[in-house]
């Protein structure tokens, strides 16, 4: 290290409120911050509270005032239905001023709330900018959910309003949206003002009269409106994550510290200017998608890739850097199983040679730990700089990352790399203490978190009081585990609850557990992530079914891929289901899905003392060798 980071990072140590202070002036404020933080009455942390801002305006109308109108915002590039669609900022702000007219029409207020349920087209992002410039709170749904999912966030979130298209697009298959938002609506016990459809001609929805308004009609007629100034507390955006039960948490973002975190990140941590092209190939539905599809490349005045297509099929591995080729993408930011997909269908990375790749400056991965083949591959293949950055849904931006825009420090294989400047990153171990260098233990941040992290879980306090500031007072637990090296490299072994990573999905075994242990033919069961090459990670289910039963094992191993699929939706994919006699449990009947974990993965076993009957694993391991 040459010492910069240090410094920069000390800065920070030194005075979080005058570091923070200092990076709220690199954004316009209708009212400009005094405070940089408080705390509340619950004593949670809320960021520049006393200044207005309206984050639309940031994202669009600062820059077509200082002139940039002309320069490309917004880049649709769309294999699965053969588009590519260039917004400039003029335009995207006609788009998003006219749309907030739309809601606002429909009665949406500041503070209200409107869900998402949208493939990857230019309208989702122009309703999340509209939301934006209403002061709404939008809430975005993956698109890949079922009507379950999308009917418990609209019941916790409680919209005015609902935005949908009428299908997404896959691979292989059209999905359509309507029958499963109208299932949706049906199932939720809140009722939903209005829904309003953007049609797409890969399949029309029929629209109910009265609930359902045609968004291009509602557009002919729209006035614009302008941003509405928002104090900095105010909240940008719900999402919801999986937790360890059925029941998503809602992360609360407020619009100040997003700001001011995304605007730092994007020169700090990715290195970028404004001009550059960003390319996050996520999808909007997800954290990675709200803040680097979205908000900080426009409000940096970068252009933003909004890629509908996949790593490969679409139509094959070379896609990605097709897609860098075309639009000169400068820094591109996916998952390792992306790559991995790649890796797998193109080893040779012969698409990578095909194309002119020379505005690449440099890769970005996170959303899942940076396996040594995958970085080792696309270093050799790329002889690009590949940085892996280890971040959350609760945090909206990176804690861990190689700052290129501060000093490009030395990777090591398997770590993060170092903290981001405004985290305070530590190693607990069970009793409270810091651990040594190279001692892995419980990965906690020191309050106050920086802007831009979660302020709290939506309508439930509690709920984030419990999770994630009770276990260790003074901290945040972010539920992974790891170890900081001497040389201050942070390394992220997993999660530590029951989390899994699903093709950088990230979804609830306690919730897939509810799901299959309600079968009637199930007496009990156990759901835990085992590896898996291409997703890293891939939920098993071992059930014991009910004495008496005499039914078809495959059957209820049928039905029970099905639930999961219908309930969660296609991305859970549950497909390793396997009856046993018996599961490994604690004395006091705790079951023991970390050994079974181990058991499959063919980890060493770290048996605890408590354990009931040790004998169970060499039945299982016979039942495994059998199979
Ligand atoms: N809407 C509806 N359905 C969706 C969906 C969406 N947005 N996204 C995925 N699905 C469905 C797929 O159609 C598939 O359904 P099927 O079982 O009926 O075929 C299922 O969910 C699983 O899809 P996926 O996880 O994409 O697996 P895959 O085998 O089709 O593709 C990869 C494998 C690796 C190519 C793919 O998972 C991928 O692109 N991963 C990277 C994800 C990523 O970038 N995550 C970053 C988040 S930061
Ligand atoms: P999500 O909230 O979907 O972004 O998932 C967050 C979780 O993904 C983290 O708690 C980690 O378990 C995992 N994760 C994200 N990025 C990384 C990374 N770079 N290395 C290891 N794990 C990661």
């Amino acid at each position: 290290m040459s010492g910069q980071y240090k410094q920069h990072y000390n800065a920070f140590k030194q005075n979080p409120a005058e570091f923070w202070l200092a990076q709220s002036k690199c954004i316009p404020w209708y009212k400009t911050p005094q405070n940089a933080y408080t705390q509340d009455s619950d004593d949670l942390y809320h960021w520049f509270d006393d200044g207005q801002l309206n984050t639309s305006y940031l994202a669009l109308d600062q820059h077509v005032e200082a002139g940039f109108g002309e320069q490309t915002a917004l880049i649709y590039d769309s294999p699965v239905t053969n588009t590519k669609q260039t917004y400039n900022y003029s335009q995207l702000q006609q788009e998003v001023a006219k749309f907030a007219g739309v809601m606002q029409s429909l009665g949406v207020q500041k503070g209200d709330r409107v869900v998402i349920y949208m493939p990857m087209i230019p309208q989702a992002v122009i309703g999340m900018l509209a939301c934006a410039r209403l002061g709404a709170v939008h809430s975005v749904v993956f698109g890949g959910f079922a009507a379950h999912e999308l009917a418990v966030r609209i019941d916790d979130a409680k919209p005015k309003l609902v935005l949908s298209a009428s299908c997404g697009v896959e691979v292989s298959n059209i999905i359509e949206y309507k029958p499963l938002l109208d299932d949706a609506i049906k199932r939720a016990t809140h009722k939903v003002d209005h829904c309003v459809i953007y049609q797409r001609e890969q399949a029309t929805a029929t629209l109910n009269s009265g609930q359902d308004i045609d968004w291009a009609k509602a557009m002919q007629t729209a006035q614009a409106v302008d941003p509405v100034p928002v104090s900095g507390s105010d909240p940008l955006y719900i999402l919801y994550t999986s937790g360890t039960t059925g029941l998503p948490k809602g992360v609360v973002r407020e619009n100040g510290g997003h700001a001011v975190a995304l605007n730092y990140s994007m020169k700090n941590v990715y290195g970028m200017e404004p001009g550059e092209v960003f390319w996050a190939a996520s999808d909007i539905g997800w954290v990675v998608g709200h803040s680097y599809i979205v908000y900080a490349p426009l409000m940096y005045r970068c252009a933003t890739v909004l890629y509908e297509g996949k790593p490969v099929r679409t139509p094959d591995a070379s896609a990605f850097w097709r897609v860098v080729e075309e639009h000169k993408v400068t820094a591109l930011f996916s998952a390792p199983t992306a790559f991995r997909a790649i890796k797998k269908e193109d080893p040779e990375a012969e698409g990578f040679k095909k194309y002119d790749t020379s505005s690449l400056k440099r890769l970005f991965l996170a959303g899942e730990r940076l396996d040594a083949a995958t970085y080792g591959w696309l270093k050799e293949k790329t002889g690009l700089p590949v940085l892996d950055h280890w971040w959350q849904t609760e945090t909206g931006w990176a804690i861990a990352c190689n700052p290129i825009g501060i000093e490009h420090l030395e990777t090591k294989a398997g770590s993060s790399t170092v903290p981001t400047p405004g985290f305070d990153v530590r190693i607990l171990n069970m009793e409270g203490e810091e651990c040594a260098p190279n001692e892995s233990g419980a990965v906690v941040i020191k309050l106050p978190l920086p802007p831009g992290c979660l302020s709290t879980i939506w309508q439930n306090t509690e709920r984030y009081k419990q999770g994630y500031l009770s276990e260790y007072e003074g901290y945040y637990l972010s539920g992974d585990g790891g170890y900081i090296d001497e040389d201050g490299y942070l390394f992220i072994m997993g999660r530590t609850d029951d989390v899994i990573n699903v093709a950088g999905h990230r979804l609830s075994t306690g919730e897939m557990e509810e799901i299959v242990a309600a079968h009637p033919a199930v007496a009990e069961c156990a759901v835990f992530g085992v590896n898996d090459a291409l997703k890293g990670q891939n939920p098993m289910a071992m059930i014991v079914l009910k004495d008496g039963f005499t039914g078809s094992h495959q059957e209820v191993q049928q039905q029970l891929v099905q639930s999961v699929r219908n309930q969660i939706g296609a991305i859970a994919c549950l497909k390793n289901i396997m009856c046993v006699e018996r599961l490994p449990k604690t004395r006091s009947g705790k079951i023991l899905r970390k050994n079974l974990r181990q058991l499959i993965d063919g980890e060493e076993l770290q048996i605890p003392s408590t354990i009931d009957d040790p004998s169970i694993f060499a039945e299982l391991s016979e039942q495994l060798a059998e199979k």
